[in-house]
């Protein structure tokens, strides 16, 4: 039997049954950020000229966003990794679409362009997404794009998707984010693009900084006070069309950190990994976890900072991850949830309530999957305790339809005797189409 085979009885679901040595080594990279890619299409699509992506993530959410903003009227090239090519349509030329938005699995595309298209005068936008986007919340983004003069309207007073938009001439406000959230943050500074004056966003703890920078990149003034947490976007702005090139997502190279970190005899590089300072939580955990992982060729690509990544396998020690570091590694609680389990000691995330209104409840997901291979994880209502040194038998695991999820049961299987079924797995394809198919190579199976 392979090690690893994507071809298991059931549509969608992975089987991984553990080789007797099954140590990861090797060079790989990982796909474009999904962040980053989707911020390129948008404001790509929104600046005049001609932007050229180089590196795009193939993923079904970044396939969302340039679906929508094809709708509304920009030219975007069939998508690749090579060159994508989008011909924008200037701020405020945005095209009312005949039909209804679909922004798939992902918040990122519907937050984020629901700035854009609030703000866009004498046109009316509806939006809507999958059977989990339509459960996340909204009234995080509706409710400062009102203080704006946005009208929006959805379920649940204007809180839940499908949203319809009138779109108005907007004021600038400063807002003050209950939530430390990049797509909060973003939506509203997109937003503020067409207001006249200033529009400033702070947050408890500064999220990832995607954002300002590519829209500073694309000629919008934009200030930013790191130590506020406050970015600030001066309107009317004009975009001119660049090349942007995508660095590699670290949250994508998480899974590969981990399974270097916790297989035996492991060693493994990542290549072209973004680590931009907002983003690199993850090392830092690491590190606290005395795991063996260095940076090198160090250097800046396109505005964002990019590095290499080794990995090897070593002993573990539990950690307590709380408050300020919560932003810079929020999508990689699931597969940290895993190095816990391998590492001694218990581990303690806090602080994390987020996780619950992700595309699935990632700590009840978590958690009862890993238990389910034996672990020993306890929910807290902003987190998880795990406690480490518990060796992990292959079962029957479901990835609640969520791709950070089905990954990490992937990683976790890795480590666990005989053979782990992971339903609904097909959902990586969200960030990381190929990842069943490097965890083959990387096996050589
Ligand atoms: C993202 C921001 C984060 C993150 C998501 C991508 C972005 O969400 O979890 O995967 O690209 O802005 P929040 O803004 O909800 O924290």
């Amino acid at each position: 039997m392979p090690a690893f085979s994507v071809t298991s009885q059931r549509p969608g679901a992975w089987t991984i049954q553990r080789p007797s040595s099954v140590a990861l080594q090797g060079s790989i990279r990982v796909p474009g950020d999904k962040s980053i890619s989707h911020r390129a299409l948008m404001l790509g699509a929104i600046a005049s000229g001609e932007t050229k992506i180089q590196g795009l993530l193939l993923g079904e959410d970044p396939r969302s966003t340039a679906e929508c903003f094809r709708a509304l009227g920009a030219k975007i090239s069939e998508l690749n990794t090579e060159q994508v090519v989008v011909q924008g349509i200037c701020l405020g030329q945005l095209r009312e679409p005949l039909d209804v938005l679909n922004a798939g699995n992902s918040g990122t595309t519907l937050r984020l362009m629901l700035g854009i298209l609030a703000s866009h005068p004498e046109r009316f936008f509806t939006i809507t997404g999958d059977d989990s986007l339509r459960s996340r919340p909204m009234s995080r983004v509706v409710t400062p794009l009102q203080q704006m003069g946005a009208e929006i309207w959805g379920r649940q007073q204007n809180s839940l998707a499908p949203l319809a938009i009138q779109g108005q001439a907007l004021k600038p406000i400063h807002y003050r984010s209950p939530v430390a959230s990049a797509q909060v943050k973003s939506c509203v500074l997109l937003a503020g693009l067409m207001a006249h004056g200033q529009t400033t966003v702070t947050e408890p703890v500064l999220s990832r900084d995607h954002s300002e920078r590519m829209l500073q990149a694309f000629g919008a003034e934009v200030a930013v006070d790191p130590d506020a947490h406050s970015a600030t976007v001066t309107g009317p702005a004009q975009l001119q069309g660049q090349t942007v090139i995508v660095p590699g997502d670290i949250s994508s190279a998480a899974f590969w950190l981990v399974a270097g970190a916790i297989v035996p005899g492991s060693d493994l590089q990542i290549t072209n990994v973004g680590v931009n300072p907002t983003r690199t939580g993850i090392l830092e955990v690491l590190e606290r976890m005395g795991a063996d992982v260095t940076q090198f060729n160090q250097r800046l690509v396109a505005g964002e900072p990019v590095a290499d990544l080794r990995v090897r396998y070593g002993p573990l020690r539990a950690c307590e991850i709380g408050a300020d570091l919560i932003p810079r590694l929020i999508d990689e609680i699931p597969i940290l949830a895993v190095a816990a389990v391998f590492a001694q000691g218990t581990t303690v995330i806090r602080d994390a309530a987020e996780l619950r209104v992700k595309e699935s409840d990632r700590i009840a997901a978590i958690a009862t999957q890993l238990n389910r291979l034996g672990a020993k994880v306890s929910e807290l209502p902003d987190g998880l305790e795990i406690t480490g040194g518990t060796p992990l038998k292959g079962a029957e695991v479901d990835s609640y339809n969520d791709h950070r999820i089905a990954m990490s049961l992937a990683i976790a299987g890795l480590n666990a005797t005989g053979s782990t079924e992971i339903d609904r797995a097909a959902a990586a394809a969200i960030s990381y189409p190929d990842f069943a198919t490097t965890l083959d190579q990387l096996l050589g199976s």
